[in-house]
């Protein structure tokens, strides 16, 4: 089933993008940003166990789950067989927007340049992620490419923790702020869920405001 990806993330307005070492770390941490009112959630593929992550947490049922760093239309098609609802890229890249269509999964593709969103918009895209938010600039920089683009949806990720994730989503440009800073490696490796749980709890909780 595919999900209508701008309703999913102007629900959700928070996107954990998780990078898990341990496919065993899966479920507890499905149930954490669950319990801590996560709407969805990005599996990374940068990890051998990915695909098994991605599996066992969109099984949970509680949130809607999609693939991230997806490099390739190869991985794309992977990601979706396990379950995965949306696909994320660092990067712009034709072969994974036609692959994604073909599968009839949306797709989020990086972009850091007007160059890039142009590209993206051709390719018959409106939303983005803009990557990364922080090192290119953050808000400021988030604002004037914003500008020349109406009706692109952004979804800045990168570098962006709690304090910050206000200030993007007050731009009405902003679907959702997506971050690793709710479930670390270091949190999976200490199995700390209960702090997983309090940090997301925490960003939705701003996310309102
Ligand atoms: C990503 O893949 O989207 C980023 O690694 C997430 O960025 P962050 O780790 O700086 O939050």
């Amino acid at each position: 089933p595919t999900a209508d990806l701008a309703c999913v993330l102007a629900g959700a307005r928070v996107m954990p993008v998780l990078t898990v070492p341990s496919p065993a770390s899966a479920g507890p941490l499905a149930e954490a940003l669950a319990a801590g009112g996560a709407r969805c959630a990005e599996v990374t593929f940068r990890t051998p166990g990915a695909e098994q992550v991605l599996k066992t947490m969109a099984a949970h049922g509680g949130l809607t789950v999609g693939a991230g760093t997806v490099l390739t239309a190869g991985q794309a098609e992977r990601a979706v067989a396990v379950g995965a609802r949306f696909v994320v890229s660092p990067g712009f890249d034709e072969e994974v927007v036609a692959k994604c269509r073909e599968l009839g999964v949306p797709v989020v593709p990086g972009i850091a340049t007007a160059t890039e969103l142009m590209r993206a918009l051709k390719a018959g895209l409106d939303t983005v992620k803009l990557f990364p938010a922080e090192p290119l600039g953050g808000l400021r920089t988030l604002r004037a490419l914003a500008a020349p683009f109406p009706g692109t949806h952004f979804v800045p990720t990168g570098g962006i923790d709690a304090p910050r994730l206000a200030a993007y989503l007050a731009h009405p440009a902003v679907l959702a702020v997506g971050g690793s800073w709710m479930a670390t490696a270091d949190h999976l490796d200490r199995g700390d869920y209960a702090e997983i749980r309090r940090l997301t709890a925490e960003a939705v909780d701003r996310s309102m405001t």
